[in-house]
Protein backbone atom coordinates (compact mmCIF):
# COMPACT_ATOMS: atom_id res chain seq x y z
CA UNK A 1 0.00 0.00 0.00
CA UNK A 2 1.56 3.13 -1.32
CA UNK A 3 0.52 5.98 1.06
CA UNK A 4 2.44 8.63 0.17
CA UNK A 5 0.20 11.83 0.28
CA UNK A 6 -0.35 14.64 -1.89
CA UNK A 7 -2.16 17.47 -1.33
CA UNK A 8 -4.27 19.64 -4.35
CA UNK A 9 -5.55 22.71 -3.55
CA UNK A 10 -8.36 24.11 -5.89
CA UNK A 11 -7.97 27.80 -6.68
CA UNK A 12 -8.54 29.15 -9.93
CA UNK A 13 -12.20 29.54 -9.83
CA UNK A 14 -13.53 33.06 -10.47
CA UNK A 15 -14.76 33.86 -7.21
CA UNK A 16 -17.32 36.59 -8.97
CA UNK A 17 -19.38 37.20 -6.06
CA UNK A 18 -16.94 38.50 -4.39
CA UNK A 19 -16.86 41.70 -7.35
CA UNK A 20 -13.41 42.37 -6.50
CA UNK A 21 -10.47 42.89 -8.79
CA UNK A 22 -8.48 40.76 -5.92
CA UNK A 23 -8.07 37.27 -6.77
CA UNK A 24 -10.59 35.62 -4.19
CA UNK A 25 -7.98 33.27 -2.70
CA UNK A 26 -5.76 36.57 -1.65
CA UNK A 27 -8.88 38.09 0.29
CA UNK A 28 -7.55 38.47 4.34
CA UNK A 29 -9.37 37.05 6.66
CA UNK A 30 -7.69 36.73 10.63
CA UNK A 31 -4.91 38.21 9.10
CA UNK A 32 -4.11 36.07 6.62
CA UNK A 33 -5.62 35.17 3.01
CA UNK A 34 -8.34 32.79 2.68
CA UNK A 35 -5.77 30.57 0.50
CA UNK A 36 -3.21 30.80 3.73
CA UNK A 37 -5.42 29.43 6.11
CA UNK A 38 -5.97 25.77 4.11
CA UNK A 39 -2.36 25.33 3.25
CA UNK A 40 -1.66 26.07 6.84
CA UNK A 41 -4.45 23.42 8.12
CA UNK A 42 -2.93 20.90 5.81
CA UNK A 43 0.40 21.91 6.13
CA UNK A 44 0.99 19.88 9.24
CA UNK A 45 0.28 16.54 6.95
CA UNK A 46 3.19 16.75 5.44
CA UNK A 47 2.14 16.28 1.99
CA UNK A 48 4.21 16.09 -1.06
CA UNK A 49 4.22 17.55 -3.52
CA UNK A 50 1.48 20.24 -2.43
CA UNK A 51 -0.09 21.62 -5.58
CA UNK A 52 -2.41 24.42 -5.93
CA UNK A 53 -4.87 25.08 -8.84
CA UNK A 54 -4.50 28.73 -9.90
CA UNK A 55 -6.24 30.30 -12.83
CA UNK A 56 -8.09 33.55 -12.21
CA UNK A 57 -5.27 35.91 -11.22
CA UNK A 58 -2.48 33.15 -11.61
CA UNK A 59 0.25 35.52 -11.73
CA UNK A 60 -0.49 37.34 -8.34
CA UNK A 61 -1.87 34.11 -6.50
CA UNK A 62 1.34 32.30 -7.80
CA UNK A 63 3.43 35.21 -6.49
CA UNK A 64 1.59 35.90 -2.93
CA UNK A 65 2.19 31.81 -2.13
CA UNK A 66 6.32 32.31 -2.44
CA UNK A 67 5.32 34.33 0.94
CA UNK A 68 3.07 32.27 2.61
CA UNK A 69 5.58 30.36 4.74
CA UNK A 70 4.46 27.51 4.34
CA UNK A 71 6.58 25.21 2.64
CA UNK A 72 7.19 24.17 -1.00
CA UNK A 73 4.20 24.58 -2.76
CA UNK A 74 3.69 24.12 -6.78
CA UNK A 75 1.32 25.58 -8.76
CA UNK A 76 -0.48 24.44 -12.04
CA UNK A 77 -2.59 26.54 -14.10
CA UNK A 78 -6.60 26.01 -14.67
CA UNK A 79 -6.74 28.10 -18.05
CA UNK A 80 -10.38 28.34 -18.30
CA UNK A 81 -12.75 27.25 -15.50
CA UNK A 82 -14.65 24.58 -16.27
CA UNK A 83 -15.62 22.58 -13.07
CA UNK A 84 -13.94 21.04 -9.87
CA UNK A 85 -13.11 17.98 -11.81
CA UNK A 86 -11.34 19.54 -14.39
CA UNK A 87 -9.23 21.59 -12.50
CA UNK A 88 -7.84 18.68 -10.23
CA UNK A 89 -7.16 17.15 -13.93
CA UNK A 90 -5.35 20.20 -14.27
CA UNK A 91 -2.97 18.93 -11.22
CA UNK A 92 -2.54 15.47 -11.84
CA UNK A 93 0.62 15.93 -13.70
CA UNK A 94 2.18 17.28 -10.94
CA UNK A 95 1.59 14.53 -8.93
CA UNK A 96 3.31 11.05 -8.44
CA UNK A 97 1.44 7.85 -10.49
CA UNK A 98 0.59 6.24 -6.89
CA UNK A 99 -0.07 7.13 -3.37
CA UNK A 100 -3.01 9.05 -1.93
CA UNK A 101 -4.23 12.80 -2.62
CA UNK A 102 -5.92 14.91 -0.32
CA UNK A 103 -7.82 17.44 -2.48
CA UNK A 104 -9.26 20.92 -0.54
CA UNK A 105 -10.93 24.03 -2.23
CA UNK A 106 -9.17 27.02 -1.38
CA UNK A 107 -12.32 28.74 -0.01
CA UNK A 108 -13.03 26.71 3.14
CA UNK A 109 -10.66 28.09 5.54
CA UNK A 110 -12.32 27.14 8.78
CA UNK A 111 -11.16 23.68 8.00
CA UNK A 112 -8.64 22.31 10.79
CA UNK A 113 -5.39 19.83 11.29
CA UNK A 114 -7.10 17.46 13.16
CA UNK A 115 -10.12 16.47 10.72
CA UNK A 116 -7.96 16.47 8.02
CA UNK A 117 -5.66 13.98 9.81
CA UNK A 118 -9.12 11.98 10.65
CA UNK A 119 -10.04 11.86 7.16
CA UNK A 120 -7.08 10.62 6.18
CA UNK A 121 -7.26 7.88 8.94
CA UNK A 122 -10.83 6.88 7.89
CA UNK A 123 -9.35 6.60 4.28
CA UNK A 124 -6.75 4.16 5.40
CA UNK A 125 -9.07 2.32 7.79
CA UNK A 126 -11.80 1.89 5.25
CA UNK A 127 -9.48 0.80 2.28
CA UNK A 128 -11.17 2.98 0.27
CA UNK A 129 -10.39 4.83 -3.02
CA UNK A 130 -12.41 7.53 -2.63
CA UNK A 131 -13.33 9.29 1.43
CA UNK A 132 -15.39 12.33 1.67
CA UNK A 133 -16.02 14.95 4.57
CA UNK A 134 -19.40 15.43 5.21
CA UNK A 135 -21.37 17.64 7.56
CA UNK A 136 -25.18 17.98 9.13
CA UNK A 137 -26.06 21.78 7.85
CA UNK A 138 -28.42 23.91 9.69
CA UNK A 139 -28.87 25.56 6.35
CA UNK A 140 -27.54 23.20 3.33
CA UNK A 141 -28.52 26.11 0.74
CA UNK A 142 -26.05 26.70 -1.85
CA UNK A 143 -24.28 22.92 -0.82
CA UNK A 144 -23.88 19.76 -2.58
CA UNK A 145 -25.74 17.15 -0.87
CA UNK A 146 -25.44 13.44 0.17
CA UNK A 147 -26.80 10.80 -1.46
CA UNK A 148 -26.93 7.39 0.38
CA UNK A 149 -29.16 4.10 0.01
CA UNK A 150 -30.77 1.93 2.56
CA UNK A 151 -27.95 0.66 3.96
CA UNK A 152 -26.54 4.32 4.84
CA UNK A 153 -23.87 3.85 1.78
CA UNK A 154 -22.96 6.84 0.18
CA UNK A 155 -24.06 6.91 -3.59
CA UNK A 156 -23.85 10.56 -5.24
CA UNK A 157 -23.23 13.95 -4.45
CA UNK A 158 -26.02 16.04 -6.22
CA UNK A 159 -25.42 19.94 -6.48
CA UNK A 160 -27.84 22.53 -5.19
CA UNK A 161 -28.59 24.04 -8.44
CA UNK A 162 -29.41 19.88 -9.98
CA UNK A 163 -31.03 18.72 -6.96
CA UNK A 164 -34.49 17.69 -7.00
CA UNK A 165 -37.17 18.75 -4.35
CA UNK A 166 -36.59 15.88 -2.22
CA UNK A 167 -33.09 16.53 -2.60
CA UNK A 168 -32.82 19.62 -1.10
CA UNK A 169 -34.21 18.81 1.62
CA UNK A 170 -31.31 16.79 2.81
CA UNK A 171 -28.96 18.10 5.46
CA UNK A 172 -25.67 16.21 5.26
CA UNK A 173 -23.67 18.26 2.38
CA UNK A 174 -20.32 17.54 0.91
CA UNK A 175 -17.45 19.72 2.67
CA UNK A 176 -15.70 19.72 -0.53
CA UNK A 177 -12.55 17.79 0.93
CA UNK A 178 -12.04 14.63 -0.01
CA UNK A 179 -8.98 11.58 -0.37
CA UNK A 180 -8.38 9.82 -3.05
CA UNK A 181 -6.35 6.60 -4.47
CA UNK A 182 -4.25 8.23 -7.02
CA UNK A 183 -5.19 5.91 -9.53
CA UNK A 184 -9.28 6.83 -8.94
CA UNK A 185 -8.22 10.28 -10.28
CA UNK A 186 -7.25 8.25 -13.64
CA UNK A 187 -11.41 8.17 -14.31
CA UNK A 188 -11.59 11.79 -14.42
CA UNK A 189 -11.64 11.59 -18.22
CA UNK A 190 -14.82 10.03 -17.99
CA UNK A 191 -16.65 12.62 -16.11
CA UNK A 192 -19.50 14.41 -18.01
CA UNK A 193 -20.61 18.39 -18.17
CA UNK A 194 -23.89 17.01 -17.82
CA UNK A 195 -25.69 19.80 -15.11
CA UNK A 196 -27.11 22.73 -15.08
CA UNK A 197 -23.70 24.61 -15.10
CA UNK A 198 -22.20 22.68 -17.83
CA UNK A 199 -19.16 21.58 -15.52
CA UNK A 200 -16.92 18.83 -14.96
CA UNK A 201 -17.87 18.65 -11.34
CA UNK A 202 -15.13 16.49 -8.92
CA UNK A 203 -17.99 14.82 -6.82
CA UNK A 204 -18.99 13.09 -10.06
CA UNK A 205 -16.25 11.09 -9.89
CA UNK A 206 -18.13 8.83 -6.94
CA UNK A 207 -20.20 7.39 -8.51
CA UNK A 208 -17.67 5.94 -11.04
CA UNK A 209 -14.88 4.82 -8.57
CA UNK A 210 -18.00 2.77 -6.78
CA UNK A 211 -18.95 1.73 -10.68
CA UNK A 212 -15.38 0.57 -10.62
CA UNK A 213 -15.24 -1.27 -7.68
CA UNK A 214 -13.63 0.48 -5.67
CA UNK A 215 -14.91 1.40 -1.57
CA UNK A 216 -16.37 4.90 -1.36
CA UNK A 217 -15.88 6.21 2.78
CA UNK A 218 -17.05 9.04 4.68
CA UNK A 219 -16.15 10.46 7.74
CA UNK A 220 -17.97 13.68 9.20
CA UNK A 221 -17.35 17.22 10.87
CA UNK A 222 -19.02 20.13 12.41
CA UNK A 223 -20.36 22.45 10.24
CA UNK A 224 -18.53 25.01 10.69
CA UNK A 225 -15.23 23.21 8.78
CA UNK A 226 -17.61 22.89 5.69
CA UNK A 227 -18.45 26.83 5.74
CA UNK A 228 -17.20 27.90 2.20
CA UNK A 229 -16.61 31.81 1.43
CA UNK A 230 -18.06 32.49 -1.51
CA UNK A 231 -18.99 36.33 -0.55
CA UNK A 232 -17.92 39.06 1.42
CA UNK A 233 -20.52 38.18 4.09
CA UNK A 234 -19.18 34.87 4.17
CA UNK A 235 -15.92 36.15 4.53
CA UNK A 236 -17.11 38.06 7.69
CA UNK A 237 -18.62 34.99 8.99
CA UNK A 238 -15.74 33.35 8.57
CA UNK A 239 -13.37 35.92 10.33
CA UNK A 240 -15.71 35.98 13.86
CA UNK A 241 -15.15 32.59 13.74
CA UNK A 242 -11.17 32.25 13.47
CA UNK A 243 -10.82 35.30 16.09
CA UNK A 244 -13.00 33.37 18.22
CA UNK A 245 -10.70 30.08 17.62
CA UNK A 246 -7.31 32.41 18.61
CA UNK A 247 -9.12 33.70 21.82
CA UNK A 248 -10.35 30.39 22.84
CA UNK A 249 -7.29 29.21 22.67
CA UNK A 250 -5.10 32.17 24.38
CA UNK A 251 -7.40 32.09 27.01
CA UNK A 252 -7.19 28.14 27.80
CA UNK A 253 -3.28 28.92 27.59
CA UNK A 254 -3.62 31.63 30.39
CA UNK A 255 -4.42 35.02 29.21
CA UNK A 256 -6.45 37.03 30.39
CA UNK A 257 -8.93 38.65 27.83
CA UNK A 258 -10.99 41.06 29.65
CA UNK A 259 -13.72 41.32 26.59
CA UNK A 260 -13.65 38.80 24.12
CA UNK A 261 -16.19 40.68 22.17
CA UNK A 262 -14.00 43.59 21.75
CA UNK A 263 -10.05 41.98 21.05
CA UNK A 264 -9.40 41.24 17.89
CA UNK A 265 -6.91 38.43 17.42
CA UNK A 266 -5.56 36.98 13.98
CA UNK A 267 -4.37 33.72 13.56
CA UNK A 268 -0.60 31.99 14.27
CA UNK A 269 -0.52 35.60 17.11
CA UNK A 270 1.21 34.16 19.99
CA UNK A 271 0.84 35.50 23.62
CA UNK A 272 2.32 34.36 26.78
CA UNK A 273 1.10 33.17 30.16
CA UNK A 274 -0.52 35.79 32.37
CA UNK A 275 -0.54 38.63 30.38
CA UNK A 276 -3.89 40.58 29.91
CA UNK A 277 -5.43 42.02 26.70
CA UNK A 278 -7.61 45.48 27.30
CA UNK A 279 -11.18 46.08 25.21
CA UNK A 280 -9.91 47.01 21.75
CA UNK A 281 -7.18 45.36 21.26
CA UNK A 282 -5.99 44.80 17.79
CA UNK A 283 -2.99 42.15 17.61
CA UNK A 284 -2.61 41.59 13.91
CA UNK A 285 -0.68 39.06 11.92
CA UNK A 286 2.77 38.55 13.00
CA UNK A 287 2.49 40.05 16.52
CA UNK A 288 4.10 37.80 19.47
CA UNK A 289 3.28 39.16 22.89
CA UNK A 290 5.49 37.88 26.37
CA UNK A 291 4.40 36.74 29.55
CA UNK A 292 2.84 38.90 32.42
CA UNK A 293 2.49 42.01 29.90
CA UNK A 294 -0.47 44.65 29.71
CA UNK A 295 -1.93 45.74 26.00
CA UNK A 296 -4.22 47.85 25.50
CA UNK A 297 -7.00 49.26 26.37
CA UNK A 298 -7.26 50.83 22.01
CA UNK A 299 -4.16 49.55 21.57
CA UNK A 300 -3.26 47.79 17.50
CA UNK A 301 0.04 46.23 17.06
CA UNK A 302 0.46 44.69 13.65
CA UNK A 303 4.27 42.52 13.38
CA UNK A 304 5.36 43.62 16.67
CA UNK A 305 7.06 41.92 18.92
CA UNK A 306 6.72 42.64 22.81
CA UNK A 307 9.08 40.80 25.47
CA UNK A 308 7.58 40.23 28.93
CA UNK A 309 6.37 42.34 31.68
CA UNK A 310 5.91 45.41 29.07
CA UNK A 311 2.84 47.65 29.03
CA UNK A 312 1.60 48.70 25.88
CA UNK A 313 -1.29 51.10 26.47
CA UNK A 314 -3.34 53.29 23.78
CA UNK A 315 -1.36 52.62 20.96
CA UNK A 316 -0.38 51.96 17.62
CA UNK A 317 2.78 49.58 16.25
CA UNK A 318 4.05 48.20 13.07
CA UNK A 319 6.81 45.91 12.98
CA UNK A 320 8.06 47.17 16.02
CA UNK A 321 9.80 45.43 18.93
CA UNK A 322 9.44 46.58 22.66
CA UNK A 323 11.97 44.82 25.36
CA UNK A 324 11.02 43.35 28.60
CA UNK A 325 9.36 45.54 31.29
CA UNK A 326 9.23 48.60 28.57
CA UNK A 327 6.19 51.25 28.79
CA UNK A 328 4.73 52.32 25.94
CA UNK A 329 2.10 54.65 25.94
CA UNK A 330 -0.47 56.72 26.31
CA UNK A 331 -0.91 57.14 22.80
CA UNK A 332 2.61 56.30 21.28
CA UNK A 333 2.98 55.73 17.35
CA UNK A 334 5.71 52.75 16.96
CA UNK A 335 6.46 52.91 13.27
CA UNK A 336 8.54 49.78 11.56
CA UNK A 337 12.43 49.85 13.09
CA UNK A 338 11.42 51.23 16.36
CA UNK A 339 13.52 48.79 19.20
CA UNK A 340 12.37 49.61 22.68
CA UNK A 341 15.53 48.45 25.04
CA UNK A 342 14.60 46.93 28.81
CA UNK A 343 13.19 48.98 30.63
CA UNK A 344 12.34 51.65 28.67
CA UNK A 345 9.76 54.62 28.00
CA UNK A 346 8.14 55.94 25.22
CA UNK A 347 5.32 57.76 26.51
CA UNK A 348 2.54 60.14 25.66
CA UNK A 349 2.28 61.85 22.01
CA UNK A 350 5.69 60.16 21.10
CA UNK A 351 6.81 58.90 17.55
CA UNK A 352 9.10 56.55 17.17
CA UNK A 353 10.70 55.14 13.53
CA UNK A 354 13.78 53.33 12.39
CA UNK A 355 15.49 54.05 16.11
CA UNK A 356 16.91 52.28 19.12
CA UNK A 357 16.22 53.42 22.36
CA UNK A 358 18.66 51.89 24.99
CA UNK A 359 18.02 50.14 28.24
CA UNK A 360 16.04 52.29 30.45
CA UNK A 361 16.13 55.29 28.40
CA UNK A 362 13.11 57.68 28.87
CA UNK A 363 10.88 59.23 25.71
CA UNK A 364 8.23 60.69 27.95
CA UNK A 365 6.44 63.49 26.08
CA UNK A 366 5.19 65.08 22.77
CA UNK A 367 8.67 63.74 21.04
CA UNK A 368 9.63 62.28 17.18
CA UNK A 369 12.16 59.92 17.44
CA UNK A 370 13.34 59.12 13.91
CA UNK A 371 16.28 57.26 12.51
CA UNK A 372 17.91 57.54 16.22
CA UNK A 373 20.69 55.72 18.17
CA UNK A 374 19.79 56.27 21.72
CA UNK A 375 22.28 54.79 24.14
CA UNK A 376 21.01 53.45 27.80
CA UNK A 377 19.88 55.67 30.68
CA UNK A 378 19.43 58.59 28.18
CA UNK A 379 16.51 61.08 28.94
CA UNK A 380 14.73 62.91 26.22
CA UNK A 381 12.95 65.75 27.38
CA UNK A 382 9.88 67.04 26.31
CA UNK A 383 9.10 68.28 22.81
CA UNK A 384 12.47 67.01 20.92
CA UNK A 385 12.37 66.69 17.67
CA UNK A 386 14.85 64.40 15.97
CA UNK A 387 15.08 66.32 12.53
CA UNK A 388 16.12 63.11 10.19
CA UNK A 389 14.95 64.48 7.09
CA UNK A 390 16.46 67.56 5.01
CA UNK A 391 13.76 67.39 2.36
CA UNK A 392 15.86 64.74 0.15
CA UNK A 393 17.34 62.46 2.37
CA UNK A 394 17.49 60.54 5.79
CA UNK A 395 20.31 61.10 8.58
CA UNK A 396 20.95 59.65 11.49
CA UNK A 397 21.54 60.19 15.01
CA UNK A 398 23.41 58.80 18.09
CA UNK A 399 22.87 60.03 21.26
CA UNK A 400 25.24 58.04 24.06
CA UNK A 401 24.53 56.51 27.16
CA UNK A 402 23.39 58.99 29.81
CA UNK A 403 23.30 62.50 28.00
CA UNK A 404 20.38 64.43 29.37
CA UNK A 405 18.64 66.07 25.87
CA UNK A 406 16.86 69.23 27.11
CA UNK A 407 13.05 70.14 26.19
CA UNK A 408 12.65 71.26 22.84
CA UNK A 409 15.59 70.60 21.69
CA UNK A 410 15.88 70.18 18.01
CA UNK A 411 18.76 67.69 16.77
CA UNK A 412 19.83 67.56 13.11
CA UNK A 413 21.17 65.09 11.75
CA UNK A 414 23.67 63.85 10.70
CA UNK A 415 24.57 64.54 14.38
CA UNK A 416 26.39 62.67 17.50
CA UNK A 417 25.45 63.47 20.77
CA UNK A 418 28.30 62.12 23.23
CA UNK A 419 27.80 60.43 26.30
CA UNK A 420 26.83 62.15 29.44
CA UNK A 421 26.08 65.24 27.54
CA UNK A 422 23.57 67.76 27.90
CA UNK A 423 21.90 70.41 25.49
CA UNK A 424 20.04 73.29 27.15
CA UNK A 425 16.15 73.39 26.30
CA UNK A 426 14.88 75.02 23.07
CA UNK A 427 18.50 74.96 21.50
CA UNK A 428 18.35 73.73 17.28
CA UNK A 429 21.48 71.22 17.95
CA UNK A 430 23.80 71.04 14.74
CA UNK A 431 26.84 70.24 15.21
CA UNK A 432 28.48 66.89 17.38
CA UNK A 433 28.52 68.10 21.27
CA UNK A 434 31.45 65.62 22.46
CA UNK A 435 31.12 63.74 25.74
CA UNK A 436 29.68 65.39 28.99
CA UNK A 437 29.58 68.45 27.59
CA UNK A 438 26.68 71.19 27.51
CA UNK A 439 25.34 72.50 24.55
CA UNK A 440 23.10 75.22 24.16
CA UNK A 441 21.89 77.01 21.23
CA UNK A 442 19.83 80.44 21.57
CA UNK A 443 19.49 84.30 21.57
CA UNK A 444 20.10 85.38 24.94
CA UNK A 445 17.66 86.46 26.73
CA UNK A 446 17.11 90.04 28.01
CA UNK A 447 14.71 91.53 30.79
CA UNK A 448 13.53 95.04 30.78
CA UNK A 449 12.04 96.03 34.00
CA UNK A 450 9.27 98.31 35.00
CA UNK A 451 8.42 97.95 30.51
CA UNK A 452 4.93 96.12 31.46
CA UNK A 453 3.55 99.02 33.87
CA UNK A 454 5.39 102.00 31.56
CA UNK A 455 3.34 100.53 28.67
CA UNK A 456 0.11 100.57 30.85
CA UNK A 457 0.64 103.92 31.57
CA UNK A 458 1.07 105.03 28.08
CA UNK A 459 -2.04 103.21 27.46
CA UNK A 460 -4.20 104.41 29.07
CA UNK A 461 -2.85 108.49 29.50
CA UNK A 462 -1.23 109.21 26.09
CA UNK A 463 -2.34 107.33 22.77
CA UNK A 464 0.39 109.29 20.57
CA UNK A 465 2.68 106.98 21.98
CA UNK A 466 2.91 103.39 20.38
CA UNK A 467 2.51 100.67 23.01
CA UNK A 468 3.98 97.10 21.50
CA UNK A 469 6.69 95.95 22.83
CA UNK A 470 8.71 96.21 19.29
CA UNK A 471 8.03 99.94 19.66
CA UNK A 472 9.22 100.63 22.79
CA UNK A 473 13.35 101.35 21.59
CA UNK A 474 13.60 102.66 24.81
CA UNK A 475 16.78 100.90 26.63
CA UNK A 476 16.23 99.23 29.80
CA UNK A 477 16.23 102.25 32.32
C1 LIG B 1 -18.44 22.94 -4.14
C2 LIG B 1 -18.92 21.51 -4.35
C3 LIG B 1 -20.09 21.24 -3.43
C4 LIG B 1 -19.66 21.45 -1.99
C5 LIG B 1 -19.06 22.85 -1.80
C6 LIG B 1 -18.41 22.93 -0.43
C7 LIG B 1 -18.52 20.94 -6.69
C8 LIG B 1 -19.10 20.81 -8.05
N1 LIG B 1 -19.32 21.37 -5.73
O1 LIG B 1 -19.47 23.83 -4.50
O2 LIG B 1 -20.53 19.89 -3.60
O3 LIG B 1 -20.78 21.28 -1.13
O4 LIG B 1 -18.05 23.10 -2.77
O5 LIG B 1 -17.91 24.23 -0.19
O6 LIG B 1 -17.35 20.62 -6.51
N2 LIG B 1 -12.55 25.90 -8.66
C9 LIG B 1 -11.50 25.80 -9.54
N3 LIG B 1 -11.77 25.64 -10.88
C10 LIG B 1 -13.03 25.58 -11.34
C11 LIG B 1 -14.11 25.69 -10.43
C12 LIG B 1 -13.83 25.85 -9.08
O7 LIG B 1 -10.33 25.85 -9.15
O8 LIG B 1 -13.20 25.43 -12.57
C13 LIG B 1 -12.23 26.09 -7.23
C14 LIG B 1 -12.76 27.40 -6.68
O9 LIG B 1 -11.74 28.41 -6.77
C15 LIG B 1 -13.08 27.05 -5.23
C16 LIG B 1 -13.39 25.57 -5.27
O10 LIG B 1 -12.89 25.08 -6.49
O11 LIG B 1 -11.97 27.25 -4.37
C17 LIG B 1 -14.89 25.29 -5.15
O12 LIG B 1 -15.56 25.95 -6.20
P1 LIG B 1 -16.93 26.69 -5.93
O13 LIG B 1 -17.39 27.27 -7.22
O14 LIG B 1 -16.82 27.59 -4.77
O15 LIG B 1 -17.86 25.43 -5.59
P2 LIG B 1 -19.22 25.45 -4.76
O16 LIG B 1 -20.33 25.88 -5.64
O17 LIG B 1 -19.02 26.14 -3.48
CA1 LIG C 1 -17.37 27.41 -2.57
Amino acid sequence: MDRRLSLVVLAAGEGKRFRSEVPKPLHAVAGRPLLWHVLAAAAPLGADPAVVVVGRGADQVTAAIGGFGLGQVRTAVQAEQLGTGHAVACAVPELPPSGEVLVLYGDTPLLTTATLTALVGAHRAAGAAMTLLTCQAADPTGYGRVLRDDAGAVTGIVEHGDASPGQLAITEVNAGVYVFDRQALDLLGKVQPDNRQGEYYLPDLLPLVLAGGGTVASASADELEAQGVNDRAQLAEAGVVLRRRALEALMADGVTVVDPATTYIDVDVTVGRDTTLLPLTFLEAGTSIGQGCTIGPNTRLTGCTVAEGASVTQAVGVRATVGPRAVVGPFAYLRPGAELGPGSKVGTYVEVKGSTIGAGSKVPHLTYVGDADIGEHVNIGAGVIFVNYDGSAKHRTTVGDNAFVGSDTMLVAPLTIGAGSQTGAGSTITQDVPDGALAIERAEQRNIPGWVERRRRRAEGDDRHDATPGGDREAPA
